[in-house]
């Protein structure tokens, strides 16, 4: 790294803080390619005491790459800004959200995984928050993956898994009826495209099946799988001016509860990603 600029591992198998780095400045080349390193390394990377306008905010990830827009409508985004979105429970004068993804907890889940090219990272950056609660879960899914029992492996291999736009809060969507629903058939494990290792790609918010097998067996075989997912490899504790940025092919998150009568809003943003790579399978 650079001068004066330290990494601080988190916990034993994901994230670090970094040092030293001012996100609202302009980020050198070399310095680009060292924080990019240090992300694939540790999944996620947290920068403290930051302080940025929405401006500011935009470029924030440019080491990492292109700033990808929103994809929720203007009224579900509460912000006039295509490339941020407010993540808030607040309410104008009208009592009207100004943000999306309130309160309450929600469960892990991948951002994006309904879309043909998910965004490859997201960011949160904190702007007003709660005394207490709120703290945001990640899990590794390499070590996800890593962790399922040999017949499962074999089990997945080569299978797609159907991800779905927030299902869960509609109905388990039919196969066969997917019309006016966001939805996009992804690898079950994917390969990293720099790091090449394995990632578990599905998550109990958004996969609604698995193919290959009849809706019983997708069922059962996804209930088994749900459990690897649901893993917390670091747990953020808010503060305000805390960026954080994370790896959605392989990682999760979910929010844990907050007291519903308090303020919390974070600014969100995402940058753009490929279409997913499916890992080769274990047995070929
Ligand atoms: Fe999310």
């Amino acid at each position: 790294m650079g001068m004066g600029v330290e990494i601080i591992p988190c916990s034993a198998t994901m994230a670090a803080e970094i040092r030293g780095v001012d996100l609202s400045q302009p980020v050198g080349t070399e310095m680009a390619a060292q924080l990019s390193a240090a992300w694939h390394q540790y999944v996620l990377l947290l920068f403290r005491d930051q302080d940025m306008d929405n401006q500011q905010l935009k470029s924030s990830a440019a080491w990492l790459g292109e700033t990808s827009q929103i994809s929720m409508p203007t009224e579900r985004r509460g912000d006039d800004d295509v490339e941020i979105q407010k993540v808030s429970n607040i309410l104008d004068q009208a009592g009207k959200p100004i943000g999306a993804l309130g309160d309450g907890e929600m469960w892990f889940h991948h951002d994006n995984s309904f879309t043909e090219a998910p965004d490859k990272a997201t960011w949160l950056y904190a702007v007003e928050l709660p005394s207490s609660g709120g703290n945001t879960l990640f899990g590794n899914c390499y070590e996800s993956y890593n962790a399922l029992p040999e017949d499962l492996k074999r089990e997945i291999e080569g299978r797609k898994v159907l991800q779905v736009y927030d299902y869960t809060i509609r109905e388990k969507p039919a196969r066969d009826d997917l019309k006016g629903v966001p939805h996009c058939w992804q690898p079950a494990v994917v390969q990293h495209p720099i790091t090449g290792r394995k990632a578990l790609y599905l998550d109990r918010l958004m996969t609604a099946a698995i193919d290959g097998c009849s809706e019983a067996e997708s069922d059962a075989l996804l209930a088994q799988l749900f459990p690897y997912i649901e893993r917390t490899d670091y747990e953020h504790e808010w503060r305000l001016g805390d960026f954080v940025i994370w790896d959605n092919r392989c990682s999760v998150h979910a929010r844990r509860d907050f007291p519903a009568n308090e303020r919390r809003l974070l600014k969100r943003g995402k940058v753009e990603g490929d279409r997913l790579i499916a890992a080769p399978s274990v047995s070929a």
